[in-house]
């Protein structure tokens, strides 16, 4: 392991993932308090698949969340961290038989996604001669606002029916959850994910209003982001409290409907919406080329794959954030334009892979130096955990927070990811 601790951002080696844990403090209080405003039942399940790293689901836990989950690893992470079964709210197009063998089993929260995975569920149960409760992950497919969606059983359909008739008829299976998950982050979507879930309950008979521990409407909402990198979005990013305001009719209908009392949960599954501020990408540029027309290419030791892809169309926020000179004989670029003659100069930065469409920054005239670190704002959303093992597999994770400054969280990014297990 490195050293551990550092005065400055400069003296963090890079790649690097920077997680800043007052951010996400920050941002998980007010998501809270904005639902709670509204409803008096609130849980967050921290979406696991947005961004695991182990300081940010350990932080969540300590905060109250709970963990939406999808596949068995990451359900591993949950047991990992000591949460209990009844905290896993276990989400995803497909549950292989171990998964659910290990879901009925423990107990966790499951929302099936297909007919055939709610008669697995029911077959299960019957066979461990357990009472296990079942959530139904549903989509609305004729609604103009939410549009098509692969995922969950149509509503109304005949999929639907049959899943709620099953679920009535078995003596080890009760509907505990109503779920929908719409990825828009436009507030209309959210409300209309509202509205379709409350319209579903009201319709509900009241053996299962009785039995139902938690409607969910799932992830799908904006965070906070700086106005410049906001300004590239068609709409204005909704606020927490303009996506609660905009549902408070609907959940003050559930209110009534239980009467104030044994009110399910409302279950909100952000990842995005908290974590993307809380995550800034590190890397320092290591080579400075020139090309012709004006045109520099700064190497770094960084990647967009690291960011989650090649990004379409939206430029980065980004800093640079100072200019340690590392050692090179590449000539210094300033002086070289100048020498040249070139009056318009601009720079595009890139990763450190052999793609020619990973660039970092299109284009920019701030003038950067080999030995510069940059640093990319709102990289939390679906970076470190959709980084692939392309090429090198360097960066580290660093935490920082008012009280504890700046430390290492973790040295290597998988240094179990050793494909040892074959053969050849
Ligand atoms: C069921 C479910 N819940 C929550 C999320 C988290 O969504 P986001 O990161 O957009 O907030 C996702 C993302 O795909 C999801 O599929």
């Amino acid at each position: 392991m490195t050293k551990a601790v550092f005065n400055t951002l400069a003296d963090v080696p890079t790649p690097a993932y920077l997680v800043d844990l007052d951010v996400f403090r920050r941002n998980h209080q007010a998501f809270m308090t904005a639902f709670e405003a509204v409803y008096p039942n609130v849980q967050i399940g921290y979406s696991y698949k947005t961004n695991y790293a182990r300081p940010l689901i350990s932080l969540n836990k300590e905060l109250g969340g709970h963990a939406e989950v999808v596949s068995g690893f990451e359900m591993d992470m949950a047991l990992g961290i000591e949460h209990s079964a009844e905290e896993i709210y276990f989400n995803g197009p497909l549950k292989t038989d171990e998964e659910l063998k290990r879901i009925v089993t423990l107990g966790c929260q499951l929302n099936a996604d297909s007919y055939e995975e709610v008669e697995r569920v029911v077959r299960m149960a019957e066979m461990q001669e357990c009472q296990f409760g079942i959530g139904l992950r549903l989509a609305f497919e004729s609604d103009p606002v939410l549009g098509l969606s692969r995922f969950g059983i149509e509503h109304p359909g005949v999929d639907f029916d049959a899943a709620i008739n099953l679920i009535r008829a078995s003596r080890h299976v009760n509907l505990t959850g109503i779920h929908a998950h719409y990825a828009d982050r436009s507030s209309a979507v959210v409300e209309q994910t509202a509205k379709r879930i409350v319209d579903v309950l009201k319709a509900l008979d009241d053996r299962d209003l009785r039995t139902l521990k938690y409607l969910s409407i799932g992830g799908g909402f904006c965070g906070p982001m700086e106005d410049a990198f906001a300004r590239q979005f068609a709409k204005n990013p909704p606020s927490y409290e303009e996506y609660a305001s905009g549902c408070a009719g609907y959940f003050a209908e559930v209110i009534a409907l239980y009467d104030h009392c044994n009110l399910p949960k409302l279950l909100l599954e952000p990842g995005t919406a908290i974590v993307a501020d809380s995550v800034e990408y590190l890397c320092r540029v290591h080579a400075k080329k020139q090309r012709g027309g004006g045109r520099f290419i700064a190497v770094t030791d960084g990647s967009n794959f690291a960011r989650g892809g090649i990004s379409k169309g939206v430029e980065p926020a980004w800093s640079r954030v100072s200019t340690d000179s590392l050692h090179s004989n590449a000539p210094d670029s300033e002086a070289y334009s100048e020498q040249q003659q070139i009056s318009e100069t601009f720079t595009q930065v890139v990763g450190y892979t052999c793609v020619e469409g990973d660039i970092l920054i299109a284009q920019t005239a701030e003038p950067i130096s080999v030995g510069d670190l940059l640093t990319f704002r709102n990289s939390g959303a679906y970076s470190l955990v959709m980084r692939p093992p392309f090429i090198r597999m360097d960066e580290i994770v660093v935490v920082r927070s008012e009280r504890d400054g700046l430390r290492l969280a973790r040295d290597v990014i998988d240094s179990g990811f050793s494909f040892d297990s074959y053969e050849f």
